[in-house]
């Protein structure tokens, strides 16, 4: 996770760069640095670890530009060494990122075929020699990184300064925030990942939208949206000094969170996979994953939802059996427990009073505990033997949306791991689950781009009395965490079922009044469901489905289609997860209830 910064002003800025990423430090401080444009020329400090190692750097060798770029860093390309710090530069660009450039490999080929010698191990750089290549063409900042940014693949946030322009910075984002602050006096402008790191210069901020690119100047701004148009984005005001978590510009918590999905699962990838191998890496167990005889899971809600993906991920990647229950019935059940077995607990907060209680169970009788937690300094992560932490960061809507996601992300990569080291996933394998991982961020931001075409049907499910979701094997989780996420914030009665059951009772149901889900990616399953979809179109049921299939492949009319992009069908529950959310989510607003705090709710459940 990384923090960036972007200041252009009367006076020397270096200053407060390192303040503003004092702020941001809570992203990554793995290195720091900051560059400035003095005298036309690009100059950098840059230290390995904490952000005071770099201030220590700043003393005995100070910079004086009156316009900086700042990173504090969280590795993922690249270990954390002085010559992966950013920024990373050319003679004539230099740029701090957040996020990870997918085609970076690609792009280094053929740069460095090109004549471009890199410094570093980071993805980053391709970034800096792709802009200075277009430059070196004959164009002119602006039009060079227009050019660069068509090329980019994956989430980012970037700022870029250029050799030779003391007034001009450009900022760019696609799956990683990043915010405007409009200094006092119109002579001073700033950037930030977030408000907070801004808070001490100004509380009148402009949050680029996805896609978008500006450029800065210290009389102001202009964006552009992803197709190159000028576009307006109105300031508002920021309570981040005040709040210190802040909502952005959105209505609502639950619809941040929603929205920073593409960087906190970049963030939890980074976590795992060694970007330049290709290859899973996850924490020693103490324990010989080749023969570990059975998985235990167990959690609560969503979490349990997660888990329930894992288990079908386990059984077919790595080829073990997988036992699953939620913790209120497992903690009570006696279950006997195989000598030599992990036991695989997943919560956001860490403090789920059954979830605990299950690993107590579990530990007191042997196994190995393995905690998928988002709060590292939690119970359940301090009792377990091994944290596999998700990097969602603070999730402040009742509802579980981002930290579900990055549950996901964590428990394939365990699935990977765990395939590797029995011998059930080969390298090349291995490098195509995790070539799969890494296009996630991507895909949900451009899945968030569709979010408009929800309203209407939120008008229409708050219309309804109740709702079903459909789903087969690892989409069946997906059905009963869509119903349970409309049941919570809209408090419409909906199931959860696995698309298979319905001739099995819930049929009866069926109705021209009923709204039927269907979650169907367009895997090896996809034609058991469409028979279901027709079984429930026989009898007037209004489908609304959620696929990457073509419109006509359900062989039926459907009320609703929600395009989910193509992708290996290994990642589809995370991607899918995206429209159930915000399907509750508008249902909500639409239905005027209290979204971030639904009623009788609590965010961690700390009682039986
Ligand atoms: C639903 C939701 C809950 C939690 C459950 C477990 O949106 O958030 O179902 O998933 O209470 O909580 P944690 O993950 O904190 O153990």
């Amino acid at each position: 996770m990384c923090g960036i910064v972007g200041i252009l002003s009367s006076r020397p800025v270096a200053h407060d760069l390192v303040d503003a990423l004092r702020r941001l430090e809570y992203r990554g401080y793995d290195s720091a640095g900051i560059a400035t444009v003095e005298d036309g020329r690009l100059q950098r400090r840059r230290a390995e670890g904490k952000l005071r190692n770099l201030e220590t750097r700043l003393l005995s060798e100070p910079l004086q530009g009156h316009i900086g770029i700042g990173h504090t860093r969280w590795a993922t390309h690249g270990g954390p060494s002085e010559r992966n710090a950013h920024p990373h530069m050319s003679a004539r660009v230099s740029v701090v990122h957040n996020g990870i450039i997918e085609n970076f490999r690609e792009l280094k080929a053929e740069l460095t075929a090109a004549g471009h010698v890199f410094e570093s191990d980071t993805d980053t750089e391709a970034v800096v020699h792709l802009i200075t290549h277009e430059l070196g063409k004959g164009l002119g900042p602006v039009e060079a990184v227009k050019a660069s940014l068509k090329r980019l693949r994956g989430a980012f946030a970037l700022a870029i300064l250029f050799a030779g322009e003391n007034d001009m910075m450009i900022a760019a984002r696609l799956g990683s925030p990043l915010v405007i602050g409009h200094g006092n006096g119109n002579s001073e402008m700033y950037l930030g990942s977030d408000a907070i790191a801004l808070a001490p210069f100004t509380d009148t901020v402009t949050y680029l939208e996805e896609g978008d690119w500006a450029v800065l100047q210290r009389t102001g701004s202009v964006i552009y949206d992803r197709d190159g148009n000028a576009v307006e984005r109105p300031p508002v005001k920021s309570q981040a000094s005040a709040l210190l978590v802040d909502k952005g510009n959105h209505r609502h918590f639950m619809a941040k969170e929603i929205y920073e999905q593409p960087e906190v699962i970049s963030h939890t990838l980074a976590h795992y996979i060694d970007m330049s191998e290709g290859r899973v890496r996850i924490p020693d167990l103490g324990i010989d994953l080749a023969s570990v005889p059975r998985v235990t899971i167990s959690a609560c809600g969503t979490a349990y939802y997660a888990g329930l993906v894992a288990k079908y991920w386990i059984e077919r990647f790595a080829r073990v059996p997988v036992e699953i229950d939620i913790a209120s019935e497992m903690r009570y059940r006696e279950a006997p427990l195989p000598e030599g077995g992990i036991a695989l607990f997943v919560s956001q907060s860490g403090e789920t009073a059954d979830t605990l209680a299950t690993l107590r169970y579990c530990k007191a009788n042997g196994q190995r505990i393995a905690a998928v937690v988002n709060v590292r300094t939690s119970t359940i992560a301090r009792e377990a033997d091994v944290v596999l932490p998700t990097l969602a960061g603070p999730e402040i809507g009742v509802a579980s949306t981002k930290a579900f996601t990055c549950q996901l992300t964590a428990l394939a990569c365990f699935a990977i791991a765990l395939g590797r080291a029995r011998g059930t996933i080969d390298e090349a394998r291995e490098r195509e689950l995790v070539d799969a991982l890494i296009e996630v961020p991507r895909h949900i931001t451009d899945e968030l781009t569709t979010e408009p075409r929800y309203e209407a049907l939120a008008h229409t499910l708050s219309k309804s009395h109740d709702v079903l979701y459909l789903g087969r094997g690892v989409s069946f989780p997906l059905a009963m965490e869509g119903a349970l996420k409309l049941k919570e914030i809209s408090y419409l009665h909906a199931e959860g079922y696995a698309a298979g059951e319905l001739k099995h009772g819930p049929i009866a149901l069926i109705d021209e009044n009923m709204p039927v889900i269907v979650v169907a990616p367009m895997d090896d399953l996809f034609e058991k469901t469409v028979s279901n979809m027709q079984e429930v179109a026989a009898r007037g049921g209004k489908i609304v489905l959620i696929s990457n299939a073509p419109d006509d492949a359900a062989g039926c009319a459907l009320a609703n289609h929600i395009q989910v992009p193509t992708a290996h069908v290994f990642t589809s529950p995370i991607l899918y997860a995206v429209p159930i959310q915000l399907i509750a989510y508008h249902t909500a607003v639409v239905m005027g209830t209290d979204v971030d705090q639904p009623r009788n709710l609590a965010k961690s459940v700390t009682v039986e």
